[in-house]
């Protein structure tokens, strides 16, 4: 949503408050009140870049919130998750890094579905077709899509898939998706190439690009292996699930994974850090990442407060963080048992 969009919003919320309690009094309950922020302009586009992802018929979460119908049944129980931060799950403390997949709400997106909630959720005025969200410009097809052979049936919490073997010569691929089978157990993902880890899906996260000139070799006859981690369920299920490539042009920098321990790595040469995704056993432990350049200044990859097992997001950076050679990365955590997986790129 845009921020002038918001900004309009937010006057208009503020005169319309004015206005009703110089007309109702002190005598009116608050049930009487209707907001002037409304679904069609307000709230739905909220929901649909920060909860339909998995709060859609099918997906991760227990219920749709993609309808008016939908959202104004749960409109209680939408303003309790969000005021009490439980909901959109993102774990990362806010103002540490800008993410590309950052998906937490603003302190003004969290006010305006309360404020929705509170008052009475009018759906507002029709969108008018003009003005709609017109459809995101068609997503380039994949090159090549690899699906685990049958349909698997769900009996342990992880399983893992190798995939068909890549046909062809050597390419380069700059970017993959996870494609999820059974969305709604599905709570991570992880895509390796011949035993190497390409990176890690969580709901739901979308297409990973890299930046222009990295990429990842894909090798003639390379085995794609799948590490499908899935949550309880108390039906049987059955998961079939894939990964999507986007090829690219031979890179000028290529993709690298490590995996950073507890404690302080130094780097051995310089490098554009892209994601880290960190992970402690346990969960409400806390754990930061913090990155100590040559010339002594920090930067914070990743600080978070209370570690969620269920949601071992990798946070992807807006922009590629470039940490000279000597930097030293410190991960460090309330628990002994924990470690970072850095993606970065290196010169050729
Ligand atoms: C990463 C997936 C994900 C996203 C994104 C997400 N949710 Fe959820 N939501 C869940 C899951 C899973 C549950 C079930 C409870 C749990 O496991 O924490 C849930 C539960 C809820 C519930 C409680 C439902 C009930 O049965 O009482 C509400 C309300 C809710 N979410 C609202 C939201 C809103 C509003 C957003 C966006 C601002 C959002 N969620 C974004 C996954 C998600």
């Amino acid at each position: 949503m845009r921020f002038n969009q918001h900004l309009h919003t937010v006057t208009r919320a503020l005169a319309a408050g004015v206005i009703a309690s110089a007309v109702l009094g002190s005598g009116s309950s608050a049930h009487d009140r209707t907001t002037q922020v409304t679904w069609t302009a307000d709230v739905a586009p909220i929901l649909q870049t920060r909860c339909v992802g998995c709060h859609d018929t099918g997906g991760f979460a227990p219920i749709p919130l993609a309808s008016y119908q939908d959202a104004r049944a749960a409109a209680r129980q939408i303003k309790q998750e969000v005021l009490e931060g439980r909901m959109p799950p993102w774990p990362a403390a806010r103002g540490f890094g800008d993410f590309s997949n950052d998906r937490s709400l603003t302190p003004l997106e969290a006010e305006l579905l309360t404020a929705w909630a509170e008052g009475n959720t009018p759906i507002g005025p029709p969108v008018d077709a003009k003005y709609a969200a017109t459809a995101p410009a068609a997503a380039r097809a994949a090159d090549l899509e690899l699906m685990v052979p049958a349909p698997h049936d769900v009996t342990a919490l992880s399983a893992h898939f190798d995939l068909p073997a890549v046909s062809g010569g050597d390419r380069w691929i700059g970017g993959w998706e996870f494609r999820p089978g059974n969305r709604s157990i599905i709570t991570q993902a992880i895509v390796s190439i011949d035993g190497t880890r390409l990176g890690a899906w969580t709901p739901p996260d979308g297409a990973v690009t890299f930046p222009n000139g990295v990429a990842r070799r894909l090798p003639a006859g390379a085995r794609i292996g799948l590490e499908v981690r899935y949550r309880k369920s108390a039906s049987p299920q059955t998961d079939r699930s894939g990964v999507a490539f986007y090829f690219a042009d031979r890179p000028s920098r290529e993709l690298q994974h490590r995996s950073l321990p507890c404690g302080r790595t130094v780097l051995d040469r310089d490098i554009d850090a892209l994601a880290i995704a960190p992970r402690v056993a346990s969960g409400g432990e806390w754990i930061e990442v913090v990155a100590e350049r040559p010339d002594r200044s920090l930067k914070a990859l990743s600080v978070v407060r209370r570690y969620e097992p269920a949601y071992p997001i990798t946070y992807r950076f807006a922009h590629a963080t470039p940490l000279a050679r000597g930097t030293s990365i410190a991960v460090t955590s309330s628990s002994a048992d924990c470690d970072a997986d850095l993606e970065y790129s290196v010169r050729r």
